[in-house]
């Protein structure tokens, strides 16, 4: 549910910005990203980015291990269904995301905390949206407090 920006303000004065790991395709989200910088579009600035040849890339134990060190959220931004240019490793990333958010909720994280968006490298407003929304929602949620820290995954999902 979104908070009124009466109860963000009071939120981001009680000192609790969120930390999100961002990792970022090359070939459009980190592209995004870039026309967001110089086309002057404004977003929260609670991102952390990391640029990955493919969404792809985005190995499950990268996801646990930035919630392990301390991120509130992580973001995986790649390029639309059809649009990898690697043929189908946005499709890899969409399965290994379904399982890994079955991981996460067991392990207590809410699932506002971890999100896939496929973002165009023209779509520098998406990007804004997406971020400024996330960061809200976590924002609202509080710091992540895990019970047990992650360290392996499961089979299933590491494969
Ligand atoms: S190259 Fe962008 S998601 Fe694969």
């Amino acid at each position: 549910m979104a908070e009124s920006k009466a109860e963000l303000v009071q939120m981001t004065t009680n000192g609790f910005e969120p930390k999100i790991v961002a990792f970022f395709c090359n070939w459009c989200t980190y592209l995004a990203a870039d026309l967001a910088g110089t086309s002057r579009v404004k977003y929260a600035p609670n991102i952390r980015v990391i640029r990955t040849m493919c969404s792809g890339r985005v190995d499950p134990q990268f996801v646990l291990d930035a919630f392990a060190r301390g991120a509130d959220g992580v973001l995986i931004g790649g390029c639309h269904p059809g649009d990898c240019h690697y043929q189908e490793g946005n499709y890899k990333t969409l399965r290994r995301v379904r399982m890994l958010r079955r991981v996460l909720h067991d392990m207590g994280i809410e699932d506002a905390r971890f999100r896939l968006e496929w973002i165009s490298a023209s779509e520098a407003e998406r990007l804004k949206a997406v971020v400024n929304d996330m960061v809200e929602k976590v924002r609202a949620l509080g710091p992540l407090q895990l019970k047990v820290k992650p360290e392996h995954l499961p089979e299933e999902v590491a494969a």
